[in-house]
């Protein structure tokens, strides 16, 4: 969120993450036993950049996400941020450093309200602590009253109706859903956005708004996003790059139009229907 400089829109792709990238991927790879998911990928995002990855259905979009944010550790490759390896963090020393998610499948707490859910996101910069959230003295008090008022603030921004703040998360709308995640992922002041599929489930006007949001986002807030998903659509217009998966490996990668003609790209997706429809 400090950095001055211009995105680095229509950067050419290079094999060697640059020096100055926000986040960068170096020859990462994952297996799960005998399958190799993620194979020597080599990826990076540039600071306020917005930059997709796409691919077929398996193609490993989601285990690369997995080990940037922690969940899974790599089998080989380094992944750094800000310069700082963080290849073997904790996926909460991760988020607290700046990296915030959103998941394909949603998580939010059902039985919370939307409110809730996000002063849950919003807990791990709190300072309280379990005596002082029991005792809660007039800090506290402060705190927790600030919290609820940024809570508020980030479902405004996300385009949540103040009608439905209040609403337990099971009962929204499946966008209304998506909106309280991505606020809940900017509770923790991200400087690094990843949305997994976050159009899923939204019809096209929802998309379009999404698409406004994420420019706003990165222009007012300086967050970089990165974004998988399906709809070519949103990935055509947001991105100022795309990377390309197929069976783990990068395949392709490069401004969108460049990558859509791209005839490995066309296979990888023509092969796959072919295959499995
Ligand atoms: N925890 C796991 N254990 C074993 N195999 C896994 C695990 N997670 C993912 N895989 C496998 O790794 C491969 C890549 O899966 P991944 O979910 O990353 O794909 P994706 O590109 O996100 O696909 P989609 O577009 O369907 O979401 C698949 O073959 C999947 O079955
Ligand atoms: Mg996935």
């Amino acid at each position: 969120m400090t950095s001055a400089r211009t995105p680095a829109a229509g950067t050419e792709p290079a094999e060697q993450p640059s020096e100055d990238a926000l986040l960068s991927a170096q020859d990462v790879s994952k297996s799960f036993g005998g399958l190799l998911a993620v194979s020597d990928v080599t990826f990076s995002i540039p600071e306020r950049g917005i930059v997709s990855m796409i691919g077929p259905n398996g193609a490993g979009k989601t285990t690369f996400f997995n080990m940037l944010t922690g969940l899974y550790r790599p089998t080989s490759g380094v992944i750094s941020f800000r310069g700082r390896d963080i290849t073997r963090m904790r996926p909460d020393r991760i988020t607290a450093l700046g990296i915030a998610r959103t998941f394909q499948n949603i998580r939010l707490f059902g039985t919370m309200t939307a409110l809730e859910n996000v002063l849950v996101g919003e807990h791990a910069r709190m300072r309280a602590g379990l005596i002082g959230s029991i005792l809660r003295p007039p800090r506290v008090r402060r705190e927790e009253r600030s919290a609820h008022e940024k809570a508020q603030e980030l479902l405004g921004y996300v385009g949540l109706p103040a009608s439905v703040m209040g609403l337990l998360a099971v009962n929204l709308s499946y966008g209304d859903q998506r909106r309280v995640e991505i606020a809940r992922a900017l509770a923790s002041d991200p400087s690094l956005l990843l949305l997994d599929e976050p159009t899923a489930g939204m019809n096209a006007d929802e998309s379009a708004r999404l698409v406004a949001f994420m420019r706003q986002l990165r222009d007012e807030r300086g967050v970089a996003i990165l974004l998988i998903e399906h709809d070519m659509k949103v990935v055509m217009e947001v991105s100022e790059r795309v990377t390309v998966l197929d069976h783990g490996e990068k395949i392709a990668e490069g401004k969108p139009q460049t990558v859509a003609g791209d005839p490995r790209v066309v296979e990888a997706y023509l092969g796959k229907r072919g295959g499995t429809e």
